[in-house]
């Protein structure tokens, strides 16, 4: 499978086989996906990769406290809003999402991905709106592994709601004080082929040449 091929076809998976996913295929998807770009290349990201069950309901135990909020609020608003057909997709999304969440211990692997906090080249904190570039440190090295684990027929779906409880999840895992929590990733082979359709918008409403909003074609 070419990079271009996992890139479409990643998607989120909310069903996973109970069947195991072995070290060599996690080592093997982290080894490729280290290469990622980094501010300085100081390397902050961490990861924690959790098969032990009782950990990993401690984690859906945490996951399920803002989950079961956002749950709640994201039904009543696709309840409220849009054409019969959009709200059927939001509603069944959520409702595999919800799914997903209370199923969150059976997934084989649950991956804590960390970041040592003064090693993140942060160099937008004073322009007086919320930060990302610390972030971006981390996420292509997420990415990359989500693509590296997607061509090894893993498939993965990433989560930043239990970042609300990071002292807990740092606690449960021991993870040092430098380290913040950047977010989690679920992982294991899928109960369902990969999607081959995901919903994006189109190149010309994202990308434009020269000056913004004007579309490239
Ligand atoms: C930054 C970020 C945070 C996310 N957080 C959660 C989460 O906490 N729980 C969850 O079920 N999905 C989470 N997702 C998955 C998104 O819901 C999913 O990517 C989106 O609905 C598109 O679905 P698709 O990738 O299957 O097309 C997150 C994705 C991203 C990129």
């Amino acid at each position: 499978m070419d990079a271009l091929e996992a890139m479409r076809t990643i998607g989120s998976c909310r069903r996973y086989k109970p069947d195991d996913v072995p070290d060599e295929v996690v080592f093997r998807a982290v080894e490729a996906a280290r290469f990622a770009p980094q501010g300085g290349n100081r390397q902050p990201t961490r990861l924690v990769v959790v098969r032990d069950r009782a950990k990993k309901e401690r984690l859906r135990d945490l996951y399920l406290v803002p989950w079961d909020k956002y749950y709640e609020a994201a039904s009543a608003g696709t309840a409220s809003t849009g054409a019969l057909g959009e709200y059927d997709s939001a509603q069944r999304a959520a409702d595999a999402a919800n799914d997903f969440a209370h199923n969150l211990a059976e997934v084989p692997l649950l991956i804590v991905v960390c970041a040592r906090s003064d090693a993140l080249h942060v160099t937008d904190k004073d322009q007086g709106r919320p930060s990302v570039v610390g972030g971006a440190s981390i996420y292509p090295f997420v990415q990359n592994l989500c693509i590296a684990l997607r061509v090894e027929g893993v498939a993965t779906t990433l989560t930043t709601l239990l970042c609300e409880y990071e002292a807990e999840v740092k606690e449960l895992l021991e993870i040092p004080d430098e380290y913040l929590t950047a977010c989690h990733l679920a992982a294991g082979y899928p109960e369902r082929p990969f999607p081959t359709k995901l919903k994006r918008m189109a190149v010309e409403d994202t990308t434009f040449l020269d000056r913004f909003g004007d579309p490239i074609r």
